[in-house]
């Protein structure tokens, strides 16, 4: 959590968050910042931990697709600035002013691709320009060492940390490109300086574009202070392509994991578990391997979720146990202790406390009561390809196996349903309902049966 007294007495902080490129190597129709990591568009993770700086003004400049970002962000405090066209970092940064106009504190400058940056990181930043005072850097950069730094720029630094030169890999030396410390993006610059700077910058590069990082150098040349800060690789990889979608993703998930075991979850197999962003479980929670969370899911104390289930918008009570094998989907409310087995489908079900559906069942649009126990082969039939209805089961009833509910219908508390019953009535509580032909039995008739065929096919046998 962030330190709310440490962030109010320094001078405010403003963000702006660059998102206006085509995003190209992700040759997709979404924006490239709008992919999802752990079941949440990217840009959001880096909104949401920028949040906890309580930054005074939040400005993403968009262009391509801006159009997509407007909605991501509708409801929000976020400012949209238009770039159009696209003339690199530099030049993005700049269409943020009109914004920020008389704002005056500390800007952190990120790219909308670097969705794992911590809001930690971010305040380490902030306080490199503004904890050091007036003879302190103007200027401070998120800089990391990547295994393989590629397209990465590369920095230049003193071992002070003073900044010498920022390089696009496109424009770098071969010596250049055999340096290992690489700029994340990720910028403080204290607001006097930030638009005269990027007003100043040039495009005579090999892309022909206005590169943000060059403003490090001018503020060089006007005698300001400016330093380099190193983060920690897994936080500031950029996503530019679906192979490091995937690698942020993994990064994502390990990071959440040790985060539930830290709170008391038991993860069997933590690498085989997949979770969502928001995916809350309490304490002494058990969930075995290869196990899916996406969004929406919480659970309470003691949970059991067994191998190779898939979850979504569920909220788990106290000491339910899930699966193997079980879906749960949106709407599905399980009080403490209830119970869904094996092949066992839920959707908008509220089941009370104790229910069980332990088998091979679909219940959808129902509420179940506590206790109630819904045999092998249940389906609601909820559907009749236009409209959705509702079953309401009360508490304590059976539900026999293989019984089709077909609603709108009820079934009364503590009422049986027969099993193979197709239930098209509602059901008073307490009554037995039995839907189904009386069986007839006729004594010894399979035995002479089979003796009968038996002396047939001896006689076509002996024929040949
Ligand atoms: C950029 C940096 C590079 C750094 C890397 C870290 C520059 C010139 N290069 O390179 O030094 O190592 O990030 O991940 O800053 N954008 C705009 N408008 C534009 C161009 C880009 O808004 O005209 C936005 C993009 O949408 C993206 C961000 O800026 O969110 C970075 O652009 P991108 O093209 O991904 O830069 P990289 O080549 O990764
Ligand atoms: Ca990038």
């Amino acid at each position: 959590m962030p330190d709310r007294a440490e962030v109010s007495e320094s001078p405010p902080v403003a963000a702006i968050i660059l998102a206006a490129g085509k995003g190209t190597r992700m040759r997709s129709e979404v924006h490239k910042v709008l992919h999802p990591i752990g079941g949440r568009p990217m840009l959001l993770h880096l909104m949401s931990a920028l949040s906890e700086l309580a930054p005074a003004r939040q400005v993403v400049v968009v262009g391509d697709r801006a159009d997509q970002l407007e909605r991501a962000l509708a409801g929000t405090a976020v400012q949209l600035a238009v770039q159009s066209p696209q003339l690199g970092t530099g030049h993005a940064a700049l269409q943020a002013e009109a914004a920020l106009a008389g704002f005056e504190g500390t800007v952190i400058v990120m790219f909308g691709d670097t969705p794992l940056l911590r809001t930690g990181t971010m305040r380490r930043m902030v306080a490199a320009v503004v904890g050091t005072g007036a003879d302190g850097p103007a200027i401070a950069v998120l800089a990391f060492r990547p295994a393989e730094p590629g397209a990465y720029g590369r920095i230049i630094a003193d071992a002070d940390g003073t900044v010498q030169k920022m390089v696009e890999a496109k424009d770098a030396t071969a010596d250049e490109l055999a340096i290992d410390l690489c700029n994340s993006g990720l910028i403080a610059v204290r607001s006097e300086i930030l638009f005269s700077l990027l007003r100043k910058l040039g495009n005579g590069n090999s892309a022909g574009e206005y590169y943000l990082p060059d403003i490090v150098m001018l503020a060089a040349g006007e005698g300001l202070r400016t330093v380099v800060l190193e983060g920690d690789l897994e936080e500031v990889i950029g996503v530019n392509s679906r192979a490091e979608l995937a690698g942020a993703e993994a990064l994502f998930q390990k990071r959440r994991r040790a985060e539930l075991m830290d709170a008391g979850v038991t993860l069997v197999a933590p690498e085989t578990v997949f979770l969502s962003w928001d995916t809350d479980l309490a304490a002494d929670s058990l969930v075995e391997p290869h196990v899916v969370f996406g969004p929406g899911v919480r659970a309470g104390h003691g949970a059991l979720i067994r191998a190779h289930s898939h979850l979504e918008g569920a909220v788990l009570g106290n000491g339910v146990e899930v699966g193997p094998f079980a879906r749960l989907r949106p709407g599905t409310v399980l009080g403490d202790g209830a119970k869904i087995g094996n092949f066992v489908e839920t959707k908008m079900a509220v089941l009370g406390p104790g229910a069980k559906a332990n088998h091979l069942t679909y219940l959808g649009d129902v509420e179940i009561g506590a206790k109630a126990n819904i045999g092998a082969g249940t389906i609601t039939c909820n559907y009749d390809g236009f409209l959705k209805y509702r079953t309401v089961i009360g508490d304590g009833a059976f539900i026999g196996s293989n019984s089709a509910l077909v609603a709108p219908v009820t079934i009364g508390a503590g009422a049986i349903v027969a099993a193979g019953s197709t239930v098209t009535r509602d059901v008073a509580a307490d009554a037995l309902a039995l839907v189904r032909p009386e069986q007839t039995e006729r004594p010894g008739w399979a035995a002479q049966f089979r003796a009968a065929m038996q002396a047939r096919k001896q006689s076509r046998e002996g024929g040949r």
